[in-house]
């Protein structure tokens, strides 16, 4: 036995304990605006604080020991009071921001609360679909990507696509297949007015909160949201197909790129949003790497089961088996043309 390398591995096995034990205060934190209520507010006590969003003291004093400890807000000893730095605030306050986590921990929440149907999934090898999770699974990975797409699909990764943005302006039909709650199909409407817009997904309530959301945000008469399937969608010679992180979920990738194939307008394009991914596994030993394999082992992987489970990608694929899916789909094209640390954006065409 290793004396060093145990104890090193206990720490950080440790410090994993306590960043999920932190997770469930980040969600209390900005479930309660305390966050916000310290975004700019420069040092504040625990009783100011708790007045300011009508918090019992006694609650919010502990709160803000577990933010002190774990180095998410400062603590000053001589007067008592805690501080949120603004780049903190930014990660923890501002909703608008690309790096706001707060949501994504809404994701972690419904794995504990479906463990049990993930444990019968692993024993029995049957699949658990999207929409029979608890709804914070929907909720939180709907409003984490939101912010993603906000900052770079518009301004990055539509550009990085070859004669999209022009096609765009002039007007063309495009399909979101497995949009979700629709904020990339919403971003794109906002952006592109001349263009029609189309989102599909197999859950209805999703649906339901894509209409929602453009109402909110005034593009519903560019957009249309339906409930469908990836391989039966109509065929409106789409100038645009894209599929943001919902390829690998599903039971047929290969019949869903062929289904793209046959209902693109001739010279369309389809953009492919996967999670960040290495193709090999000693590749993906990073934090990203292991937040997916685990949304992988207990949603992706499970959701795709569900459906038949033809071909399971999982949500760490990677760029060779995501373009052998193309290829086999029919596409001559399929090329990678971005990334960020979370995604990878694939352009494929006939
Ligand atoms: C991880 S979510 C991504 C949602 C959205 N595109 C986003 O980026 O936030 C995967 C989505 O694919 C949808 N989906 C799963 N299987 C599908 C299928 N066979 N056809 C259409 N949508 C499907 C799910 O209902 C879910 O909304």
């Amino acid at each position: 036995m290793d004396q060093t390398k145990l104890e090193s591995f206990v720490m950080r096995a440790v410090g994993d304990l306590s960043a999920a034990y932190g997770g469930v205060m980040v969600s209390l934190g900005s479930k309660l605006g305390l966050y916000k209520a310290m975004a700019g507010a420069g040092p504040i006590s625990a009783r100011q604080l708790a007045a300011r969003t009508d918090c019992a003291e006694r609650y919010v004093r502990e709160w803000l020991n577990a933010q002190a400890a774990g180095s998410y807000v400062d603590y000053h000893a001589g007067s008592d009071t805690y501080e949120l730095a603004p780049e903190h605030a930014l990660v923890l306050a501002d909703e608008e921001s690309p790096v706001y986590l707060p949501p994504a921990w809404q994701v972690p929440a419904s794995m504990w609360f479906d463990e049990e149907k993930t444990l019968e999934a692993f024993r029995t090898g049957k699949g658990v679909a999207w929409g029979e999770h608890d709804g914070r699974l929907q909720c939180g990975s709907a409003a984490f990507y939101r912010n993603g797409y906000r900052a770079s699909l518009v301004p990055e990764w539509l550009p990085a696509l070859d004669g999209v943005v022009e096609r765009l302006e002039a007007g063309i039909a495009v399909a979101d297949v497995g949009c979700g709650h629709g904020h990339s199909t919403v971003l794109m409407a906002q952006a592109f007015p001349q263009s029609r817009f189309h989102g599909f997904d197999v859950h209805a309530p999703s649906i339901d909160e894509a209409w929602q959301n453009a109402a909110a945000t005034g593009v519903a008469e560019r957009v249309s949201f339906d409930v469908a399937r990836a391989v039966d969608y109509p065929d409106q010679q789409y100038g645009l197909i894209c599929f943001f992180d919902c390829l690998h979920d599903l039971g047929d990738p290969v019949a869903a790129a062929r289904h793209a194939a046959r209902v693109l307008a001739p010279g369309g394009t389809v953009m492919l949003v996967e999670p960040f991914a290495q193709d090999r596994v000693e590749h993906n030993i990073s934090p990203v790497a292991r937040i997916y394999y685990a949304a992988s082992s207990t949603i992706c992987c499970a959701h795709a089961i569900s459906e038949g489970g033809n071909l399971v990608l999982g949500a760490q694929a990677g760029e060779a088996r995501l373009a052998e899916v193309f290829r086999n789909a029919g596409f001559s094209h399929f090329r990678r043309a971005a990334e960020t640390p979370f995604n990878l954006i694939f352009e494929a065409r006939r």
